[in-house]
């Protein structure tokens, strides 16, 4: 899949700006605060209907405008056309989105049309951040290939709240421990389904995470990963009724803290470099390798399940690489990614020859130049 071009109207730093795109490698380039990433999360808007910087929908308005939109066309499996709309309004605080022309009933009925693994210097904080960060990178990538996953998700999202809702009312004496059952029981089967689809995500992941590692770090580490959930023991994932049970034994626990202790809310994903923890022991070039890697598998992931490869975006990480890695990236991109990669006019590009096959778009202040 790829996308033809993108139409930015009050968005970010881009008062009115169409761009267009190549299939294939598209370098953004410009100093630093003209707009580059903003083109980037444009793309990244219009596949998962949100910001990869986390930022609020308001935050991507135009300052002193009331409401962004952004359209893109684009080329999906089958040489099939769609044009992709999203926009928002600050004074709703309403977000929309169309396909084609037709109104979608639920956001979540957009993600997943246009796919995008998206690589940006906050990624690498993957490895030592959070596991909230770890979490958010196996959901967003989730929710792109399986719509299934993206709708238990949110259910198990609404059941967890409300089940902590009542866990505190229950420690304020203002219900019985009794009422709470009918949340855990909703809340263990929502919780299987979750931790099932990543622990078999990461499994298929980790295969082609493994080789690819090895071929940038010429097989001195044996990288994996590993889903390390709390539902999961001695890789035999608990049945719904299991789930029940170990939630009712920690009942008790549970009122007095006011939260759910088990569960993919508190489950992570592991790097592991030679069978040891790459948080603990990962350099930062070993680091670098490890998300690269991670990028390039879920690419390929994706690819698996979908019969289509996703659009690449690369903010910023590529000046980052050594040489050997740009290469190497480009190598596994070949032609069969769009790929849209931002830097700063003074990088050095690694490529010469084949410069119709790389589009260069200068970016200043919001605008093509
Ligand atoms: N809502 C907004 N309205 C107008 N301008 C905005 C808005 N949000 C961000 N900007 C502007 O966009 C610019 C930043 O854009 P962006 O992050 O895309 O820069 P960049 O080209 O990627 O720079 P760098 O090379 O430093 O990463 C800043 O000048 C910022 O003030
Ligand atoms: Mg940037």
């Amino acid at each position: 899949m790829w996308v033809e071009s993108v139409r930015l109207r009050n968005f970010r730093n881009y008062f009115a700006e169409d761009v267009s795109f190549s299939p294939h490698i598209n370098l953004i380039v410009g100093s630093n605060g003209e707009g580059k990433s903003n083109l980037l999360e444009s793309l990244f808007l219009l596949a998962t209907t949100k910001s990869y910087r986390q930022a609020h929908e308001k935050d991507m308005v135009f300052i002193d405008r009331d409401n962004f939109y952004v359209s893109g066309e684009a080329v999906l499996q089958g040489n099939i056309k769609h044009t992709l709309e999203i926009s928002y309004s600050q004074k709703q605080n309403k977000k929309q989105a169309k396909v084609s022309g037709v109104p979608v009933v639920r956001l979540a009925d957009f993600i997943g049309i246009l796919n995008v693994v998206c690589f940006s210097p906050d990624d690498l904080n993957i490895i030592k951040g959070a596991p909230g960060l770890r979490r958010r990178f196996l959901d967003i990538l989730l929710s792109q290939i399986d719509r299934v996953y993206l709708s238990v998700l949110q259910q198990y999202g609404r059941v967890l709240r409300q089940r902590n809702e009542c866990l505190k009312a229950v420690q304020r004496g203002r219900m019985r421990p009794t009422e709470i059952w009918p949340w855990t029981e909703q809340l263990a089967t929502l919780a299987c389904q979750v931790t099932e689809r990543r622990f078999k995500a990461v499994n298929e992941l980790t295969t082609s995470y493994a080789a690819i590692s090895k071929g940038i770090n010429q097989g001195k580490e044996n990288l994996s990963l590993k889903y390390m959930s709390s539902l999961v023991k001695n890789s035999h994932l608990y049945t719904p009724i299991e789930v029940t049970e170990s939630l009712q034994r920690r009942q008790t626990e549970e009122v007095a803290r006011g939260i759910t202790t088990i569960g993919p809310h508190r489950d992570d994903l592991f790097f592991l470099i030679n069978g040891l923890s790459a948080a603990d022991y990962a350099s930062q070039g070993q680091q670098r390798t490890a998300v690269l890697s991670l990028k390039l598998a879920e690419l390929e992931y994706m690819y698996k399940v979908t019969g289509d490869y996703p659009i690449l975006l690369l903010d910023d990480v590529f000046s980052e690489l050594d040489q050997k890695r740009r290469q190497l990236l480009l190598a596994t991109l070949s032609d069969r990614v769009q790929a849209l990669i931002t830097g700063t006019e003074t990088l050095e590009w690694p490529w010469s020859g084949d410069r119709e096959y790389c589009n260069i778009i200068n970016i200043r202040q919001g605008k093509v130049i």
